[in-house]
């Protein structure tokens, strides 16, 4: 009987430790930085002050085509959608799945305004329009919190995001997880290595002295790590920034942030 008591007792000891184990090391990994916690005191400066950050040009430029009225259409942006700010929200539901079942992001779904509601050619991928028009609503949902769903329709798209995520390529056979997850805080070059969180675009880069927006990004990294990119708007970059998004869920977004 007392034997069997101290039995129960040393099992519920261990149990009780392996439970706090595991909760402190889910509660560690899922600890979610933003990358301007990485970035040097005087970038950080950058972006804090909107008057230095050099994004708000292209911002201030989304805002003056937002209002302009095109000829074909004698329509505007603002025509159907009012005031920008009431498109606050609407970035956070992006990349999203459209009518044809296809995910998309935020730019593309740009585009499709464009096309279909005003008559006009789709912008070019990284344009200074179509990313000034980015991040002007984006900049709409600043300080609002990340927290894209994963359901039925998208899941497909998550898995593919998730695989790539992990998937070993290019000559230096890296995956984005080994250095975002297991170089965090290392130094590669010059900068030092964040969780690569999305919360902060369309970025600034110092760097190209320009926005650039996730794709570019990640197209970027790909070419350090000298692995063929794909292309900007392709499946497999709105796959992965879905599952960058999701990975992010729970940071404030930050647009527009300043990167070196
Ligand atoms: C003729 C009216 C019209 C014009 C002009 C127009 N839109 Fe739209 N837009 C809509 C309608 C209606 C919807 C919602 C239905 C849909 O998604 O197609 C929409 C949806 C959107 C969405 C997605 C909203 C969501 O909840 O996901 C974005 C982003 C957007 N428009 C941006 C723009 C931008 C940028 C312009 C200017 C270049 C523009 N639109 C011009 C009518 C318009
Ligand atoms: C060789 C290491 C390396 C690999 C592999 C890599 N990155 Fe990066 N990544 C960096 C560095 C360095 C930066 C710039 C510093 C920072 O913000 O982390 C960066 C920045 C980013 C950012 C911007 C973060 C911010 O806050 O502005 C995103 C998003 C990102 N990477 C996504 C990815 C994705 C997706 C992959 C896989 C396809 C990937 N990276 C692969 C090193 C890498």
């Amino acid at each position: 009987m007392i034997y069997s008591y101290n039995i129960f007792k040393n099992h519920y000891f261990f149990l009780c430790v392996i439970i706090l184990l595991f909760l402190h090391n889910t509660s560690f990994t899922k600890e979610l930085i933003s990358g301007y916690q990485f970035s040097e005191p005087s970038t950080q400066a950058i972006q804090d002050d909107d008057f230095t950050n050099p994004a708000f040009i292209w911002i201030e430029h989304g805002k003056q085509i937002w209002k302009q009225k095109q000829v074909s259409s004698e329509l505007s942006c603002n025509s159907c959608h009012g005031e920008v700010k009431n498109m606050k929200g609407i970035s956070l539901k992006y990349p999203k799945i459209n009518d044809e079942k296809k995910l998309i992001n935020l730019e593309q779904k740009i585009n499709i305004c464009r096309t279909n509601k005003m008559n006009l050619k789709k912008l070019q991928p990284e344009s200074k329009n179509l990313l000034a028009l980015s991040a002007l609503l984006t900049f709409q949902s600043k300080g609002l919190m990340q927290k894209i769903e994963i359901n039925t329709e998208n899941k497909k798209w998550f898995d593919l995001g998730e695989k790539l995520y992990f998937k070993k390529i290019g000559q230096m056979g890296l995956s984005c997880s080994q250095c975002h997850d297991e170089r965090v805080g290392k130094n590669l070059r010059a900068e030092k290595i964040s969780q690569g969180h999305v919360n902060g675009f369309p970025t600034y880069l110092l760097r190209w002295s320009k926005i650039a927006s996730v794709h570019r990004r990640i197209q970027f990294c790909n070419e350090q790590a000298r692995a063929l990119p794909f292309k900007i708007f392709s499946n497999e970059y709105n796959a992965l920034q879905l599952y960058m998004t999701w990975r992010g869920n729970g940071l404030v977004i930050e647009t527009p942030a300043v990167r070196k």
